[in-house]
C-alpha cells in the first residue's frame, strides 16, 4: 500500500494526544466517553500511535490512531477519529496507512494478524486499505465488563 501524501498546512506526529486532548477528541468524534485513568492507561499502553496536527499548531491534534498489539503477530488498531472540521481531507488514510506500514517494518518477521472494529464511518477507508470482512469464517465478538472494582 503506497504512502499518500499530507493534505497541505497539516504535519504528521508519532506520539499520542495528551490525555486531556485524547478525551476531548473521543467526545467530539462521537466515540463513546472514557475516563482519565483509562485513557492515561490507553495511551501508555499503546504499541504505536500517530496523529495529525496542523503545522502551526504541531501539538494539538486533530486526527490520530494507535495500535494495540504484541509486536508479534496480533495488532488492534484503535482510536481511528478525525476531529469534523477536518475531515474529508484524506488525514485518516495518512494515518491508516502510517500505521500498517509501522506493523510492516516494525513486527516480528512473518505474517501478521491485523483487526478492527469497524464502526459505519471507517468502513470504506478500511475497506479501501485491504481490510476484509471476517464473516462468515469468523465472527467478532465483544464483552462489556465493569472493571476497576473488586473480584
Ligand atoms: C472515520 C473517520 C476517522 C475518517 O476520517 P477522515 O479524515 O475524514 O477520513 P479521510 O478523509 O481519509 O476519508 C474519508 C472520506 O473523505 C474522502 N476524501 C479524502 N480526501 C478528500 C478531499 N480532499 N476532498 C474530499 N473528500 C476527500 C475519502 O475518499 C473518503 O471518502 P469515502 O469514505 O467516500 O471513500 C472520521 O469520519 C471520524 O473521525 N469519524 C468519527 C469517529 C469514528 O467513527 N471513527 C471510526 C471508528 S471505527
Amino acid at each position: 500500500m503506497a504512502a499518500s501524501a499530507l493534505a497541505a498546512g497539516y504535519v504528521l506526529v508519532q506520539g499520542y494526544p495528551s490525555v486531556e486532548d485524547y478525551l476531548y477528541m473521543r467526545a467530539t468524534c462521537n466515540l463513546s466517553l472514557r475516563n482519565a485513568e483509562q485513557a492515561a492507561a490507553a495511551l501508555q499502553g499503546s504499541w504505536y500511535g500517530v496523529y495529525v496536527a496542523e503545522e502551526a499548531t504541531p501539538t494539538e491534534p486533530i486526527a490520530m490512531g494507535r495500535i494495540i498489539g504484541d509486536g508479534g503477530w496480533y495488532f488492534l488498531i484503535a482510536d481511528m477519529m478525525t476531529l469534523p472540521e477536518h475531515q474529508r481531507k484524506g488525514l485518516a488514510d495518512v494515518v491508516l496507512k502510517n500505521l500498517l506500514a509501522t506493523i510492516k517494518s516494525r513486527a516480528a518477521k512473518g505474517q501478521a494478524y491485523v483487526t478492527l472494529g469497524a464502526d459505519p464511518p471507517g468502513r470504506r477507508l478500511y475497506q479501501k486499505n485491504g481490510f476484509k470482512d471476517t464473516m462468515p469464517q469468523q465472527m467478532g465478538m465483544s464483552l462489556l465488563i465493569d472493571a476497576g472494582g473488586e473480584q
